[in-house]
């Protein structure tokens, strides 16, 4: 037996609850159909999350036929469905879970003052009798049973120890503590966890359920954890009612990246399903993640400025504290900026090809940072034409526009005529297109000759005022090789144009320096 497998032995299991589908599914704008939802839950269970609540099943037909369809065909985890605590929603929820391998009901009730008062209109006594009325009810369907007090954080002490007690009794597992509106503060609701935990007697589990009001869902989940809570309900990239819920892959790496703080804790999640979790649910969900999001955003392994990249360079661990494989994203990428440093220039030419040392290195950096300056990020292609131009090598001729017409409007088909020169040769074409922008860069595409496709385009203008510039950059992608062009013209068609015909001509000298190029030397591919 390996130390790990030793250590796994004797460590706790924290049960990691998604409710993605359920809370996740609540949160303003996402409508998820019965085949999303199991698209979901299958990844879900790729995943490794312990219990997954597929949804409220009373709420609508769909909403039943999609927690049924889950309950039917997910092997893994157990298929939790949510209930008030009305027998007839019980009955409903049970009979939506019934041929799961594993089902369990999660009955909830507002406990607190303001919602007893406004929503439920019930005194604390008709509360606690709904509580053993629900839980009961549902002890009867099935032997995994949750409860939770919603708006547990506003619910006074006592009465949310006698209503938890009352659960118990009835054949509640699962004591689920709701932060509903996200009003918990770290260190208090840990408190609150370790008073429930010694107040209330009996067997089941205490589950942390902490919403983003104050951006603290994560930090409350994980001060359960710490306080003796084994569940966390979780919502992949934290999506959920208004601010969210917490993010279950923070949660989760939490846990693994810092097992000093939690000893003895562990989950069966794969952490390398993550990022591929998180882009599943943002392409469903239609919600998309912040580039800075934590440990699944596009930026939670990207270095920009210079002494950043020399760390990482020199060793990861410098500026990471988690391999970007760990959680299924692509290495530390280096991305350049004007933050950049000479290191990460260096380097990023070398992954090209070119290896420029001394004078000419410093030279290529002083006309990388001026460019950086103008332009947010700089592609492949751009320090190709850097090294080029900097070092003196002769350019390859690229493409003139010679001219330009178009026709448009409302009836007809937008159709444009373009004549290029290179080399002292004419090349001319005509295309139609869905607009006139489209029939411009069509015809430039057969004119050059060079196949490539328009991945970006973005119009600006320079200044303000009916004869203001159109500024055009477009992003043109030409068998991999990533190229931008820009075009400026008080006509926007034929700054479009001036832009695209810029790109080709990138493309063009970038393929014709696949050999030398004056006072670089071009590394060979390793074996
Ligand atoms: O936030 C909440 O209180 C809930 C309950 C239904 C658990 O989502
Ligand atoms: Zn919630």
């Amino acid at each position: 037996m390996t130390a790990t497998d030793e250590r796994q032995e004797t460590d706790e299991k924290v049960v990691i609850f998604d409710t993605t589908l359920r809370d996740g599914e609540q949160a303003p704008g996402i409508s998820l159909d019965a085949g999303e939802k199991l698209e979901i839950a299958e990844q879900l269970a790729r995943l490794g999350v312990d219990c997954l609540e597929a949804g409220f099943p009373v709420a609508s037909a769909g909403e039943f036929e999609a927690v049924q369809a889950i309950a039917r065909r997910l092997e893994g985890p157990v298929v939790c469905g949510l209930s008030r605590t009305q027998l007839r929603d019980v009955d409903r929820c049970y009979e939506a879970l019934k041929e799961a391998e594993r089902a369990r009901i999660h009955v909830f009730i507002s406990t607190s003052p303001t919602h007893m008062e406004h929503m439920l209109k019930m005194t604390p006594d008709q509360v606690l009798s709904e509580v053993r009325q629900g839980v009961s009810r549902a002890a009867e369907h099935v032997d995994d049973v949750e409860f939770s007090p919603q708006d547990a954080t506003r619910t006074p002490l006592e009465f949310m120890l006698e209503v938890l007690a009352a659960a118990v009794d009835s054949g509640a597992t699962t004591l689920n503590i709701p932060d509903t509106v996200g009003y918990g503060i770290p260190w208090e609701f840990g408190d609150l966890i370790s008073y429930v935990r010694a107040e209330v007697p009996g067997d089941y589990v205490i589950s942390t359920h902490c919403h983003d009001d104050l951006g603290l869902a994560v930090a409350n989940s994980l001060a359960g954890l710490r306080a003796g809570a084994r569940q966390v309900e979780v919502c992949v990239n934290g999506i959920g009612e208004r601010a969210g819920n917490a993010a279950l892959e923070e949660v989760v790496m939490a846990l693994a990246v810092r097992p000093d703080q939690f000893p003895g804790l562990r989950t069966r999640v794969r952490t390398e399903e993550l990022a591929k979790t998180s882009r599943l649910v943002s392409r469903l969900t239609g919600y998309q993640l912040q580039w800075n999001k934590a440990v699944v955003g596009r930026n939670a392994f990207a270095h920009e400025s210079g002494i950043h990249q020399h760390g990482v360079l020199a060793e990861r661990s410098t500026y990471e504290i988690m391999e970007a494989a760990a959680v299924g994203q692509v290495g530390s990428q280096i991305v350049l900026g004007k933050h950049s440093g000479r290191h990460a220039f260096a380097e990023s030419l070398e992954k090209l090809g070119l290896v420029v040392r001394g004078a000419a290195l410093d030279a290529a950096f002083a006309r990388f940072k001026e460019l950086a300056d103008r332009k947010v990020q700089l592609t492949d292609a751009d320090l190709e034409a850097i090294v080029a131009e900097e070092l003196g090598s002769s350019l390859e001729a690229g493409f003139v526009l010679e001219s330009l017409e178009v026709r448009g409007g409302t009836t007809g088909v937008p159709r444009a005529a373009v004549v290029v020169s290179r080399d002292g040769r004419r090349f001319e074409a005509t295309s139609d297109g869905d607009g006139m922008i489209d029939a411009a860069c069509r015809a430039m595409k057969q004119a050059t000759g060079i196949n490539a496709e328009l991945t970006g385009f973005n119009v600006s203008s320079v200044t303000g005022g009916i004869d203001a510039l159109g500024d055009v950059v477009v992003q043109l992608d030409s068998a991999g090789l990533k190229v931008s062009g820009r075009g400026v013209s008080t006509d926007v068609v034929e700054a479009s144009a001036r832009a695209y015909l810029a790109a080709v001509n990138r493309v063009v000298r970038s393929r014709a320096r696949r050999g030398e190029v004056a006072g670089v030397r071009r590394r060979e591919p390793g074996p």
